[in-house]
């Protein structure tokens, strides 16, 4: 009698047991696939956030493609200053490969050169087409464009070396320029390299004020301002390797 007894009550503590592991196994089956669901929804957030980093970057390029036409179509309305931004951007992007930078940096550079005046769109007309001497009200309207500029890239946040450059590019290396009188290597290279190739096609333009200076005349007035207001060095390379540079099989570009 005692055996059946033990015997039914080791049955019902089996039968208990059974049920207790078939509950934890759905449990562990349960969690299993909720795993499998957080783990779908984690790689499809991840692909979410690619698309969505490379939206992000197609629109800012965008915006700066449409910043490049506003700077074209700003230049193209006065003659003295119409293809000055492409020259500029042209002997700045050679002028940074003969200074030996990367890749990167030289399109950086290029694309500032190319922007570099976008802030003259806030100066009026009347001050920019000025044909004698500006008064010092109009200089300092004029002397604003810089940070115009870089205002007007700075939402770019891949563009944000090309920002310092618009900036920097009328700094001086004697520390003499604007708007932050930086000098010396202080001043962003690309704003260095941007300062002497807008001298040099502003000195080889024709100006509504005086006539274009011819190639020795330019280099002649820019090597007197070699480590004065301009990169000394850089401006060796200038002369050397990239305005007197015999033209290659393609000729210069
Ligand atoms: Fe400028």
């Amino acid at each position: 009698m005692a055996a059946d007894v033990a015997l039914s009550q080791a049955l019902a503590y089996a039968r208990d047991l059974r049920n207790l592991y078939e509950v934890t196994r759905a449990r562990e089956q349960e969690v299993e696939r909720a795993r499998d669901k957080l783990r779908a929804a984690y790689q499809q957030s991840l692909t979410y956030a690619v698309d969505l980093k490379k939206t992000h970057r197609k629109l800012q390029s965008s915006i700066l493609q449409s910043l490049l036409g506003l700077a074209n179509a700003l230049e193209a309305k006065d003659e003295y200053t119409r293809g000055h931004s492409d020259r500029v951007a042209t002997l700045a992007r050679r002028l940074a490969l003969a200074a030996g930078l990367g890749a990167r940096e030289v399109v950086t550079i290029a694309q500032s050169g190319l922007l570099h005046d976008l802030g003259k769109i806030a100066v009026p007309e009347r001050i920019l087409r000025k044909a004698g001497p500006l008064t010092d009200d109009e200089w300092q309207v004029m002397r604003r464009h810089p940070l115009t500029g870089a205002q007007i890239v700075a939402p770019l946040e891949f563009f944000a070396d090309g920002a310092l450059i618009v900036r920097h590019h009328h700094e001086r290396h004697d520390g003499s320029g604007y708007p932050d009188g930086l000098s010396g290597e202080t001043i962003p290279v690309g704003a260095r390299i941007i300062a002497i190739a807008d001298v040099y096609d502003a000195l080889t333009s024709d100006r509504p004020y005086r006539r274009a200076l011819d190639h020795r005349g330019a280099h002649e007035r820019m090597t007197a301002e070699a480590d004065h207001t301009l990169d000394g060095r850089l401006l060796g390379i200038f002369f050397d390797k990239v305005i007197d540079a015999p033209p290659g099989p393609s000729g210069r570009d």
